[in-house]
């Protein structure tokens, strides 16, 4: 594995293999590599002749006062990971060498309406940090394919909204969320939890899949499913940021007639932020005279 700081060399080794037709994967990631990102590095290994993976904590999507300084940096061991896991290039650029002229956005890709919801209602300025990154990483890369988590559901939107409006060439591929055995779902956050609070954290997945099963069996008060869910979390000593029901295409409020739905959650905990989802399928009902296809 080579690892390789420097943008123009990066550029060089791409375009080697790019000169001979080999298909180049993807993975952008901020490092403290756990089993969830490896697995998209699998993926991309799976798809691609070369795999590329970055690492390289954005100062742009931190909000003041979040943890850009203490986020988790574990270059030797995330080094080792990729070598497991047969990366052909770690790039691994300084601060000063994606933003030249400091990390303040001269340029900048929004992607407005997708971001004003959700993680974007309480992280101000955060996906037009990871939108404008992304999208100078895949320059600087120019994969034929990236790959991104579906645990971060909103941002796998936000950047594929973004590669298509900008008509980007790359293929997005949305890799599965990965689990602790208890449920959890895998963070570099989850290391913020101190143990009593870690012996807690399972229980927010454990209200999405009920809250799932219960919206998969037809339930239609999704007011009082939410309000139930929202109850669970303080009932396990956490604080709801948001828990809604959304459509999965584009995370818009969902009514009753729709049949792909996301549940999407954020829960404060201690000193983490902790985010997950469950998608969920409707069966149509055949009740009602068969109304609801009429329109499809
Ligand atoms: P980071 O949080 O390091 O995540 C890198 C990638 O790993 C993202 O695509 C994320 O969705 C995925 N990931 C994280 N935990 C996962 C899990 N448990 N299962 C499956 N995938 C998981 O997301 C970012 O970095 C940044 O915003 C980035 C896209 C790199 C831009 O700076």
């Amino acid at each position: 594995m080579q690892i390789i700081t420097d943008i123009a060399a990066l550029r060089e080794t791409v375009a080697h293999w790019r000169r001979h037709g080999e298909r180049i994967g993807f993975v952008p990631t901020m490092g403290n590599l756990h089993g969830g990102h490896l697995a998209l590095v699998d993926e991309a290994r799976h798809r691609s002749d070369r795999v590329v993976v970055s690492i390289f904590v954005n100062p742009t999507q931190f909000g003041p006062g979040e943890d850009f300084q203490n986020y988790p940096r574990t270059r030797a061991a995330d080094g080792e990971a990729l070598q497991r896991h047969d990366t052909d290039v770690l790039f691994a650029p300084g601060v000063e060498a994606v933003y030249p002229d400091g990390p303040t956005l001269r340029t900048r890709v929004e992607v407005p309406e997708l971001t004003d919801i959700l993680c974007g209602a309480s992280r101000p300025g955060h996906f037009t940090g990871v939108a404008t990154v992304v999208t100078k990483l895949l320059n600087l890369v120019q994969p034929d394919l990236a790959v991104f988590g579906l645990k971060d559901y909103q941002q796998l939107l936000v950047i594929r909204r973004l590669v298509e409006d900008l008509s980007l060439p790359v293929e997005i591929v949305g890799g599965a969320i990965a689990r602790e055995a208890d449920g959890l779902a895998m963070s570099s956050r989850n290391a913020y939890l101190e143990p009593a609070e870690r012996a807690r954290a399972p229980a927010l997945y454990r209200m999405l899949c009920d809250l799932a099963a219960r919206l998969e069996a037809g339930g239609e008060d999704f007011q009082r499913l939410l309000a139930e869910g929202r109850e669970r979390i303080r009932e396990a000593g956490m604080t709801p940021d948001y828990l809604e029901i959304r459509r999965a295409a584009d995370l818009a409020p969902a009514g009753p007639g729709d049949h792909e739905l996301v549940i999407p959650v954020a829960a404060y905990l201690g000193r983490a932020r902790l985010i997950d989802n469950v998608r969920v399928t409707r069966p149509h009902s055949g009740q009602g005279g068969g109304d609801e296809y009429a329109g499809e």
